[in-house]
């Protein structure tokens, strides 16, 4: 989630890592820094938020003679945002920025610290930079020093050092977290995505796992476990805009292919081998709280419905769910027993952020689950828990909905946990289906030609139903959304068993319904529902693992061991069906007609 930028060579190296972070802000904002070496002299910025504040902090600084730079934009994972937290790391005359997590960062803290070592953050990376000068003082050779600390790290990283042993040098080494090498004449550039080189480097090297080496005055020398190896550059598209879609034709699309990896970044120091955990509040926090009430608007509201059942299933807890905009004029009678929560993508929504206020007036305890630090609803909750989607530019809510549920749901287990109203075999279960979720988040190219294939036939007609029981109902609520948002079409999401109630007097062949069939979760009772509108020619889209014979057309999905494995799952069916309907209609995805990504008016 954090962003890294290098640089070797003559050009002025400030303006290189500012511009190089800040198309890379958006993959985090708690802080950033900058740290320089020419010749002799060393210097390093760092600053807390957005790149903004390191821009004025470092405005009279100029490194314009050869030398080596590296900068970081961070997301916290370790320790707060703060300035001695944010990145680069310092040793005693050494710099290290790093993307991803040191899962034995403990384990060698304490080594180090017994060897009289003394740390000034908290992250998990500072232990980079001092086992570096340890080894460069027994071994004086800064790359078998380097290579001797990778050695020791496990799990994911992306790092750049510099040192003043070797000031016309940068080492590198990649494993789990993405890395590059760009190349003009005989500058080095290194940078965790390209967007943050284009139009300066015009060939580039996407480093491999498990690849490490120096870049030296125009000379790289790349690693891995086998020896020296040799490597090809490709030519560096000059295009940014496409650049930042990836090759994507739509940030939407990109973002619903990102959910499989930043449902990683969601869980990652949350859910643990045998628990979950949540660093951002105390548990002392919770108690008092017999009841739970959950405010937002659009998508988020979604993500609050369908995890409402957890909160009561899994934590035995009361858990009412309402739209913020009706919930202000209400008159809601308010308890101090219960917790209030706010959901929200932007932290920027009017209504959510009054409702907030209404509920701190009459003196509840408030918890937020948002996307963006530091924004009006960050601010203004007791307890704020990031959902860490990254930025999301598609104003369809795609992968923040699918990082809020996920954070809900660490929650709704959290909570249980207090409680004590599951046994450990079933947190055993939650946690086994929770990590499992990535993998059924990742859109197969089968998938989505199919999608494609399927989206001809549902261009017309006179609307179309999601229908879905339980969690799979706000998950219908959230399709029917999702696709009238950039289609234009008229959808609904309605519970399955109250289509009998009035809706099926609009069932015939024009009719559509997308059919939420899981296997876990009330299967025999949605078949039935189905088989009613089929039975009055309703054309029949079902997502099942089960085939079901009555169906128009079907979308098999895999057999799962948890409900939450099913919805995630079928979200992303629902997202790409919405997609591309949307794109064959010729719309633009990204930024529908009369919508916006951050409503701040009532
Ligand atoms: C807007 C956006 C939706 C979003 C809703 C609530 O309508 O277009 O995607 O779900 O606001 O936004 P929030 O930022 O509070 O989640």
């Amino acid at each position: 989630m954090c962003g890294i930028v290098g640089y070797l060579g003559a050009k002025e190296k400030k303006e290189i890592l500012l511009d190089g972070l800040k198309e890379l802000e958006y993959r985090g904002y708690d802080s950033a820094g900058i740290a320089v070496i020419e010749g002799v002299n060393l210097n390093s910025f760092k600053a807390v938020g957005k790149l903004e504040n390191l821009v004025r902090k470092a405005k009279d600084f100029k490194a314009d003679s050869f030398g080596v730079a590296i900068g970081h934009t961070r997301w916290a994972t370790h320790g707060k945002p703060t300035e001695l937290n944010a990145h680069p790391h310092l040793g005693k005359k050494s710099y290290v920025v790093h993307n991803g997590i040191i899962e034995n960062y403990q384990e060698l803290k304490k080594e180090l610290i017994s060897e009289g070592v003394e740390f000034l953050s908290q992250t998990d990376t500072e232990v980079i930079v001092h086992l570096f000068e340890k080894y460069n003082s027994e071994l004086n050779e800064p790359f078998e020093a380097f290579k001797k600390t990778i050695e020791r790290l496990d799990g994911a990283y992306a790092t750049l050092l510099i040192t003043k042993d070797a000031p016309d040098t940068i080492f590198f080494a990649k494993h789990g977290s993405p890395m590059l090498i760009g190349f003009d004449g005989d500058d080095v550039y290194f940078a965790s995505s390209d967007t943050a080189i284009i139009g300066k480097a015009d060939k580039v090297y996407y480093l491999e796992d498990g690849e490490y080496g120096y870049a030296k005055s125009g000379e790289v020398k790349l690693f891995n476990s086998k020896g020296e190896k040799s490597f090809t550059t490709k030519p560096l598209d000059g295009d940014k805009l496409s650049a930042q879609k990836d090759g994507y034709r739509f940030f939407m699309e990109k973002e619903i292919y990102e959910q499989s990896r930043v449902i990683v970044d969601t869980m990652m120091g949350r859910v643990l081998d045998s628990e979950v955990t949540l660093e951002e509040v105390n548990e002392s926090f919770f108690e008092g709280i017999d009841s739970i009430k959950i405010c937002a608007c659009g998508t988020s509201y979604h993500s609050a419905l369908a995890t409402s059942y957890l909160f009561e299933r899994m934590a035995k807890i009361r858990c009412d769910v309402e739209i913020a905009s009706e919930f202000r004029y209400k008159e809601p009678l308010l308890d101090k027993s219960t917790l209030f929560i706010t959901i929200s993508q932007s932290g920027e929504t009017a209504d959510t952020l009054e409702a907030l206020k209404m509920a701190k007036r009459a003196g509840l305890k408030s918890l937020t689950i948002c996307n963006v630090d530091n924004s009006s609803i960050v601010r203004e909750s007791d307890v704020a828990l990031l959902t860490r989607a990254g930025i999301e530019k598609g104003v369809a809510s795609t992968k923040a909905f699918a990082t809020q549920t996920m954070l809900l749901w660490i929650l709704a287990i959290y909570i249980a946990q207090l409680r004590g109203t599951l046994d450990r075999e079933t947190i055993q279960k939650e946690i086994e289906a929770m990590r499992h979720s990535p993998t059924v988040l990742k859109v197969t190219d089968e998938l989505h030609s199919k999608i494609h294939r399927l989206s001809k036939r549902y261009l017309h007609g006179h609307g179309f139903f999601f229908i879905g029981r339980d969690i799979f109902y706000p998950l219908a609520l959230e399709g029917a959304l999702k696709l009238k948002e950039i289609s234009y079409l008229h959808a609904e999401g309605y519970p399955a068993g109250e289509m009998k109630h009035g809706p099926i007097a609009l069932a015939d062949s024009n009719l559509f319904t997308i059919a939420l069939m899981p296997k876990t979760l009330l299967y025999d009772k949605i078949k039935s529902n189905v088989e009613e509108l089929s039975a009055r020619d309703a054309t029949i889209l079902a997502i099942s693992p089960e085939p079901f014979d009555l169906a128009d057309d079907f979308i098999q999905t895999k057999q799962a061991i948890h409900p939450m494995l099913e919805f995630f799952e079928m979200m992303v069916i629902t997202q790409l069906l919405a997609l591309e309907i949307s794109i064959r209609l010729g719309n633009d995805v990204d930024m529908p007609r009369n919508l916006a990504k951050s409503v701040t008016v009532e």
